[in-house]
């Protein structure tokens, strides 16, 4: 992958929460998971994993993907939102970062949990009916993001959400992240609309998109009306 920030810097900086500047990454050299994985469990991320299920609505049954689940900082609470009988897929395109998922799920009793081995382009979900594929400070990190988002799209329920939160470059000019004008754009171009905002970070926009299906403004349900 090649670096999207200033030209002609060698090294990069992975951000990984307010004020961590740690490894050093991008998609086709990523850090050993080892160093990775205790820069995510960083006490200091701002994360608000809480807030962030309240505000998507989580609940039990529903089928989530925790797409670049990393160490689950996510993955595991989500788990818990939507257990017994919902599924949470973590996905990553590191193995050792996803045998980290599955014992931290284990180890916290959490049985809904399965990991995924996702392509660069594809998160390879087994399912084509998720309700929520959740994207935290990755979709940066995906070389291809119109051909990611839209292999993604294609394992969601119709009213499933592509969930994006990232931060703005003029917010953070350090690091390669991606305009929200832009993704919207990627998103519009495969048929979804930001549909929600949340105001939950200070330094990230947090959006729910959607396509146009059932309570949407764009398109109402049921049979038009005969004059
Ligand atoms: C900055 S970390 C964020 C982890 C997690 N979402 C969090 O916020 O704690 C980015 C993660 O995305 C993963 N990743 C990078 N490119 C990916 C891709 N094409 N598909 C799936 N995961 C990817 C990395 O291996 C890493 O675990």
């Amino acid at each position: 992958m090649k670096y999207r920030g200033k030209p002609g810097t060698r090294v990069i900086c992975l951000l990984l929460g307010s004020g961590i500047a740690g490894a050093f990454a991008w998609q086709l050299a990523q850090p050993p998971a080892d160093k990775y994985i205790a820069a995510m469990d960083n006490p200091h991320r701002v994360l608000k994993v809480d807030e962030v299920i309240a505000k998507l609505e989580l609940k039990p049954g529903m089928i989530v993907a925790d797409i670049g689940s990393g160490s689950g900082s996510f993955s595991i609470p989500m788990a818990k939102a939507i257990a017994p009988n919902g599924i949470l897929y973590a996905v990553d395109i590191d193995q050792a970062m996803l045998d980290h998922v599955a014992a931290r799920a284990k180890e916290a009793g959490v049985s809904n949990v399965r990991t995924v081995l996702g392509e660069f382009d594809d998160p390879k979900l087994p399912v084509k009916n998720a309700d929520v594929a959740f994207f935290h400070r990755v979709l940066h990190m995906i070389e291809h993001r119109q051909a990611y988002l839209n292999a993604t799209a294609r394992y969601l329920a119709p009213d499933g959400r592509v969930v994006v939160i990232e931060k703005n470059r003029e917010d953070s000019p350090d690091w390669m992240w991606l305009n929200q004008p832009d993704v919207d754009s990627w998103m519009a171009a495969i048929g979804f609309y930001p549909a929600q905002h949340f105001g939950v970070f200070d330094d990230r926009y947090f959006v729910a998109y959607q396509r146009p299906y059932g309570k949407s403004v764009l398109l109402k349900k049921g049979p038009a009306k005969k004059d």
